[in-house]
């Protein structure tokens, strides 16, 4: 059973990849690698020891799409392209609107097409990957589905704006079975150490900037806020196991296709971890300081963000595995043993 990764050779996508040749189905990639690098390939065959199937262009070219989808009749698409970077999509909105929106938009056309003229047999089947940006600053935590939805930014209300798209298409079109996964904090890497997050400049995240300070290739963290009403000051998150999201992705694929039925769940672990916990995870697992300065709070930012990820355990029978040590040291062997990514 074939499956289309759009942006599959990407952080998300490509640890999805292997965790779907796990389960029985055959991932075919889709990406332009605008933000990845074609040697993540070599290293999915190595892991996986088969051929990667992969479809070289851009979502925005919905008559390429729509080829690519007659071509290898996919019974689901998992649609991860698009742009992640929160500061970058304020000074670019335009950018963000384009390939986020002006991208859901073309895959969803293509699918629509080749669904009406029935050349492809399988019901529309999409899993989106939306995330918990969506709920803006939240009035509590843990995080429900049915809190309020906001957004702080471009790249945020363009989550916004597809999530809202998937839902009008839901009612004009029943025959669409849709996964939305708000995803909270993905962090670690494959337990091979061979794929992993490689941010293209200065990591925006906390995870990958502080396993290169753990290298040794910056100085020190900056923990943004050190004066938040949390219980250390510092910024609270939920860091899920991308190994975890991609369960996730693999159980959400399952259910819509065996049940037939739409949905919209957190994937996150349920637990809140502070920046100075992290921190001294990395510590921990690389053996190595990680030094740090409280600097200012960063624009834009909450103090505490975690999911209440019991929806996804009743209806996917998902739940995170793994731990925050797992996590660091997995995010460790990944960072020591490939010091630039996946450019050598
Ligand atoms: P990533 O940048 O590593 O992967 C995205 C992939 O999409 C890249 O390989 C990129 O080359 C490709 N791509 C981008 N635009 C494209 C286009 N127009 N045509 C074809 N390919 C295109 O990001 P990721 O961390 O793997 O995130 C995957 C998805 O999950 C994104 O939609 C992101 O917004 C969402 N998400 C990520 C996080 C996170 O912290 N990593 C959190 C919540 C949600
Ligand atoms: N932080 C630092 N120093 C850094 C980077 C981050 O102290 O160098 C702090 C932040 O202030 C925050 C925490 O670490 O308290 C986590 O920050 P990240 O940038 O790693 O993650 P965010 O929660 O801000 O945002 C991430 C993604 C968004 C996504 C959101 C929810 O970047 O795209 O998770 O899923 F929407």
């Amino acid at each position: 059973m074939n499956i289309l990764l759009t942006g599959g050779a990407g952080y998300i996508g490509s640890h999805t990849f292997i965790a779907l040749r796990e389960a029985g189905f055959e991932p075919v990639i889709l990406d332009n690698f605008a933000n990845s690098h074609p040697v993540v390939l070599e290293r999915l065959e190595r892991i996986t020891g088969r051929p990667v199937t992969l479809e070289r262009g851009d979502v925005l070219d919905t008559p390429w799409v729509e080829a690519v989808l007659r071509r290898h009749q996919p019974a689901g698409v998992v649609h991860f392209a698009g742009d992640k970077a929160v500061g970058e999509s304020v000074a670019n909105p335009l950018k963000y609107f384009h390939n986020n929106i002006g991208g859901a938009v073309s895959l969803l056309r293509a699918m629509a097409a080749v669904f009406a003229d029935g050349s492809a047999p399988a019901l529309p089947t999409l899993v989106f990957s939306s995330s918990a940006t969506v709920y803006g600053d939240p009035a509590s935590v843990p995080i429900t589905e049915d809190f309020p939805r906001s957004h702080t930014n471009p790249y945020g209300h363009s989550k916004l704006v597809i999530e809202d798209m998937l839902s009008a298409l839901r009612v004009a079109s029943p025959a669409w079975r849709i996964g939305v996964l708000r995803y909270f904090n993905p962090a670690g890497a494959h337990p091979s150490g061979l794929i992993g997050e490689d941010p293209a400049d200065i990591p925006n995240n906390l995870m990958p900037y502080v396993t290169q300070v753990a290298v040794g290739q910056r100085p020190h963290v900056n923990v943004f806020g050190g004066d938040y009403p949390t219980p250390d000051g510092t910024g609270v998150r939920d860091y899920i196991h991308v190994q975890d999201l991609a369960a996730g992705h693999v159980a959400a694929l399952q259910a819509l296709l065996t049940k037939g039925e739409s949905f919209t769940v957190n994937l996150g672990t349920g637990r809140g971890v502070s920046v100075l916990e992290a921190v001294r995870a990395v510590e921990k697992a690389s053996g190595r300081l990680v030094p740090y300065v409280i600097a200012p709070r960063r624009a834009g930012d909450v103090a505490q963000c975690y999911a209440d990820p019991s929806l996804a355990k009743r209806l996917l029978g998902w739940e995170a595995k793994h731990t925050l040590e797992q996590m660091c040291a997995d995010a460790w062997r990944w960072q020591s043993g490939n010091p630039n990514g996946y450019r050598g």
